[in-house]
């Protein structure tokens, strides 16, 4: 939908084009569409005169590209083979029963895999090597479809639908699993009784609580006097892996999950600015009493951290880190300072809501593993402010400091963590496009930031950082901490600096459509492929972006599917996207990472199937079993090459 421009719109405009185009307007290079000639094309860095002038495609991605279309099946480049690893029910622990979707039981499904995978890590086997044919992999079991699950439920009814046992089988579906994996030839297979097959879920692990929050009379329920343990995780979304190989889950849309009048506790506020409506999205509410929060006023403070455990000792309990946060974390990237102290960056994923990073104060001691374990309690949280300029600026949310004092409501820490965002919002953090990944790439030293959408961005709320009004396709913002420049990058990069550089990687959606106000390499339209909705991504080892994507119920109005995507980032092929991967229809792709060597991309496949009138029994994809009678199954894919050469080639 195109607006009139305002006054502060067009200064705005002026602004991106300035950001998007400071090395390239100059040298006079068009960009494809309409639009994007009109304001701009994506930067490219380093490049000579000659190299600009080079004709054919530019990327290093010669991978020849996966139909740009939606089937009913997944499919992947010509060339490359897509094995489905585990799907939906098929047995994590040894003693599981075998998967009747038929005779579902909450006690099976505790051993099963998960519902709806999302973040995907991979650590090698033994603990500490490169191995890149034996290791684990572990992966979010992030929410549920029940519609999809169970018989006869339908997408708008199935809260006041489902009874208590499928409410339980929802609950044990949540939460994560652990699998160890082995190659043989060019074929992944899950090894069966291994001593590292894990279920954590919503419903029945008992999950310890750390660092401020920890112990706060705001923690603290009928079940839990402490304020120190819980039960459960829920809507764990993406994640990490810490230096010290544990993992790290992601709790994001914690709010859907309870019931209930906020206004009828002492956490109004509170619960208002993460959005509990008294609806709930689930049923457990109707069965567990710690979901009502009428009932159980303070449980909702138990959820929106971020939850590290050990993949390695299955008997270890998972804790809730409250010194990252309380918010809809989606990712917890890690990446180790020159001093081996450690940062994560982490997104709030909500409309208008913000990106954050902690820094420790201990350092990682690669020698002796359990000295890391209290490197996530002891540190501090900063969140980011984008300039128009140009700079991004980190402000410390440290309680007693600026705004964060008792006149606002903080009497400690453990309130400015549990209250997280009102706390970024009186610093003045910049109010982003859903930030979804965000992730430093350790080739060049710079950090990428998916920005799904908003499309609730009004043309008086754009920035230079946010520069689209009712933004429908997202874009990739690039975080330039000091030293992260050159081929040294990845090795000099200050990434606890208080002060960044930015710049836009790409405005996502269609080249070709002048009403998208798409900017990619000016050359995307020509040789490669356009998205939108970008949500998680990953690096080669040369440093290209891979990234996957989440159009929700705009993937059917938008009629592509899906999937992978990946890009140079460095070079005249910089921002030039090539489509590589195809989610079968009406799912999500997630979780993409490599193994060490590169041979292996494994993807998370979500919600098949999901959207519409697509039900159980009519669903509009039965991926991947193509049974009548079977449901879509969300599954875990590998994608290998076929033959020899790196991955991202021919
Ligand atoms: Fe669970 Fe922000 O995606
Ligand atoms: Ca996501
Ligand atoms: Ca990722
Ligand atoms: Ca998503």
């Amino acid at each position: 939908m195109t607006k009139e421009p305002t006054s502060q719109s067009q200064h705005l405009e002026e602004i991106v084009r300035t950001r998007l185009s400071r090395r390239t307007a100059v040298k006079g290079l068009l960009a494809g569409g309409a639009a994007a000639a009109a304001s701009g094309i994506a930067p490219m860095r380093w490049l000579t005169d000659t190299a600009l002038a080079a004709a054919g495609d530019p990327s290093t991605l010669t991978f020849k590209q996966a139909d740009h279309v939606i089937k009913d099946d997944h499919h992947v480049a010509p060339g490359y083979n897509a094995q489905v690893l585990i799907r939906w029910g098929d047995k994590v622990l040894g003693d599981a029963p075998e998967w009747d979707v038929n005779n579902l039981t909450p006690e099976a499904q505790e051993k099963q895999f998960g519902y709806n995978n999302d973040f995907v890590a991979y650590l090698p086997l033994p603990a500490g090597s490169s191995n890149s044919e034996h290791g684990l992999l572990c992966v979010n079991h992030e929410y549920t479809n029940g519609e999809m699950m169970f018989d006869g439920l339908t997408r708008k009814d199935k809260v006041a639908q489902m009874d208590a046992r499928q409410t339980d089988i929802d609950m044990s579906a949540h939460g994560h699993a652990v699998i160890e994996i082995r190659k043989t030839g060019d074929q992944w297979e899950v090894v069966e009784n291994s001593p590292y097959a894990r279920r954590i879920s919503a419903r029945t692990t008992e999950i310890a609580i750390s660092g401020p929050a920890a112990g706060s009379d705001r923690m603290k329920t009928s079940y839990d006097a402490t304020g120190m343990r819980v039960i459960g995780t829920i809507n764990n979304c993406a994640g990490g892996v810490t230096p010290w190989g544990t993992v790290l889950m992601a709790e994001e849309n914690f709010h859907g999950y309870f019931s209930g009048d906020p206004e009828k506790t002492s956490e109004a506020e509170n619960y208002r600015s993460y959005g509990l409506a008294g609806k709930s999205r689930y049923s457990w509410s109707r069965f567990h009493d710690r979901f009502d929060i009428e009932k159980e006023p303070n449980e909702p403070n138990r959820f929106g951290w971020m939850v590290e455990f050990d993949p390695y000792d299955p008997n270890s309990v998972p804790v809730k880190r409250t010194s990252l946060g309380r918010f809809k974390h989606e990712a917890a990237t890690c990446v180790t300072l020159p001093d081996n102290r450690l940062v994560v960056y982490s997104g709030d994923d909500e409309r208008f809501e913000h990106l954050y990073k902690y820094v420790s104060n201990g350092r990682f001691d690669p020698n002796n593993r359990t000295n890391n374990q209290d490197l996530l309690d002891d540190g501090t949280l900063f969140v980011a402010k984008f300039e128009d300029d140009g700079i991004v600026r980190w402000l410390p949310l440290v309680w007693g400091t600026g705004p964060l004092t008792p006149e606002n409501g903080f009497r400690s820490q453990g309130d400015v963590m549990i209250e997280t965002r009102k706390a970024a919002k009186l610093l003045g953090a910049t109010p982003m496009d859903r930030p979804e990944d965000v992730e430093p790439n350790l080739v060049n030293g710079r950090v990428y930031m998916m920005l799904t959408n908003n499309t609730r961005r009004k043309p008086e709320q754009v920035d230079a950082a946010n520069p689209r009004a009712e933004n429908a396709f997202g874009h990739i913002l690039e975080l330039i901490p000091p030293g992260a420049r050159g081929p040294e990058g990845g090795k000099m990069a200050e990434h606890d600096a208080l002060t960044f550089k930015w710049e836009i990687v790409m405005l996502c959606g269609d080249p070709n459509n002048p009403d998208h106000g798409a900017k990619y390499h000016p050359q995307t339209a020509e040789y490669g492929a356009w998205l939108a909705a970008p949500d998680n991504c990953t690096f080669d080892n040369q440093g290209r972006l891979w990234i996957s994507t989440d159009q929700g119920s705009s993937q059917r109005k938008n009629n592509i599917p899906d999937g992978m995507y990946a890009c140079d980032l460095d070079g005249p092929g910089r921002a030039l996207t090539k489509f590589f991967y195809a989610c079968p229809r009406d799912a999500e792709m997630c979780g993409p990472v490599f193994t060490p060597d590169n041979s292996t991309l494994f993807v998370a496949v979500q919600h098949p199937g999901e959207g519409g009138e697509s039900v159980f029994a009519n669903p509009s994809t039965r991926f991947p079993d193509f049974q009548d009678g079977v449901p879509p199954r969300p599954s875990i894919v590998a994608i290998t090459k076929a033959s020899s050469g790196s991955f991202g080639d021919a």
